[in-house]
């Protein structure tokens, strides 16, 4: 199996594909968040400097809808060296999908096709795309999926939710993946709500003939967890200690990039919300967190969860 890095926006940049990179290293493609300008700006840029993605597999994603965007962008894009380019299909955020984008795009198949048929015959870099299954109703698929089959894409990504489930808990649509894993040509990967070992092998049993997986929420929760999915030893003390020295790591590159304590101090407890949940008894620990107006105080408290606190594999 290989296992990709979910793009999550305002989370997963460089500054953590890197932390990630260095004590787990254990990814075999990273996307970066989507780029929607068509002149990268100064924060887009430095998220895919090659000297900033050095040793890992990176693909930057472009979220457009009409074929002139995605090409200047793809064009900049290129010019850093990279090969392979993703389209994002799935972001189902109120402000990208207002405007035909993201799985706003779905709405469009037409719009969609001619699109794509646009960019194929233009783009000189292999394309990939990242979908969800529709907009509203998973009969929406079926056209949808045989869209995509015309195209060569380099690999088709699905994660079988509709725009409208946005991230609810139960509304992953197996029977539409079923669909793609059945007919479709493409080299598929499957995205969405693999976050432990049970939700693994249920998927692994599902559908053996799938290779790749990628992984998001699931990671920023346990970043061990590809760890465990392989089979590695279950050590709680190893695991702790490679955790507080992920968290060290990132907090170091937030420090060394971000002006001032609070910038720091918001992008980590962005992420608290995701990795508190795998502490056993965390309340106490996040509220003083999240509270934190001085790096001082929240790494005291950092250091407090992580001494009296064990993880929750
Ligand atoms: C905070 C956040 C930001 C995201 N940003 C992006 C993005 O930039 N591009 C994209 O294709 N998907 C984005 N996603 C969707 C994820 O890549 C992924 O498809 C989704 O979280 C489902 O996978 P999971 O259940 O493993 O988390 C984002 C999701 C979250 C929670």
């Amino acid at each position: 199996m290989q296992f990709y890095l979910a793009p999550m926006e305002g989370i997963t940049g460089y500054i953590y594909r890197n932390a990630f990179y260095k004590i787990y290293g254990n990814i075999d493609r990273y996307f970066a968040p989507f780029i929607m300008s068509k002149k990268l700006n100064q924060k887009e840029i430095r998220d895919i400097l090659p000297e900033n993605n050095q040793g890992m597999e990176l693909i930057p994603q472009i979220l457009a809808n009409r074929a002139e965007d995605f090409l200047a962008i793809a064009k900049a894009i290129e010019s850093y060296g990279y090969k392979k380019v993703n389209l994002n299909l799935g972001c189902p955020s109120p402000t990208v999908t207002s405007r035909n984008r993201g799985s706003g795009f779905l709405a469009l198949p037409k719009e969609l096709d001619r699109f794509l048929e646009e960019i194929f015959e233009a783009c000189p870099m292999e394309i990939s795309i990242k979908t969800r299954i529709g907009l509203e109703d998973e009969e929406e698929w079926e056209g949808l999926l045989k869209i995509y089959e015309k195209y060569p894409l380099e690999e088709l990504i699905v994660h079988p939710r509709l725009k409208t489930d946005q991230y609810k808990p139960g509304t992953i649509h197996r029977e539409a993946y079923k669909m793609a894993a059945e007919k479709s040509r493409h080299s598929l990967c499957y995205n969405g709500d693999i976050k432990d070992r049970e939700t693994y092998q249920e998927f692994i049993s599902d559908f053996p003939d799938t290779k790749k997986v990628m992984l998001g929420r699931g990671l920023l929760k346990k970043p061990w967890l590809i760890k465990k999915l392989k089979g590695g030893t279950e050590d709680p003390v190893l695991y702790k200690e490679e955790l507080k020295a992920f968290h060290d790591e990132l907090l170091a590159g937030y420090v060394d990039y971000m002006s001032g304590d609070q910038n720091t101090l918001y992008k980590m407890k962005e992420l608290w919300a995701y990795l508190g949940t795998s502490f056993t008894n965390p309340d106490k620990y996040m509220k003083k967190i999240r509270k934190s107006q001085r790096l001082s105080e929240y790494k005291i408290w950092t250091d407090h969860l992580f001494r009296e606190q064990e993880l929750i594999l």
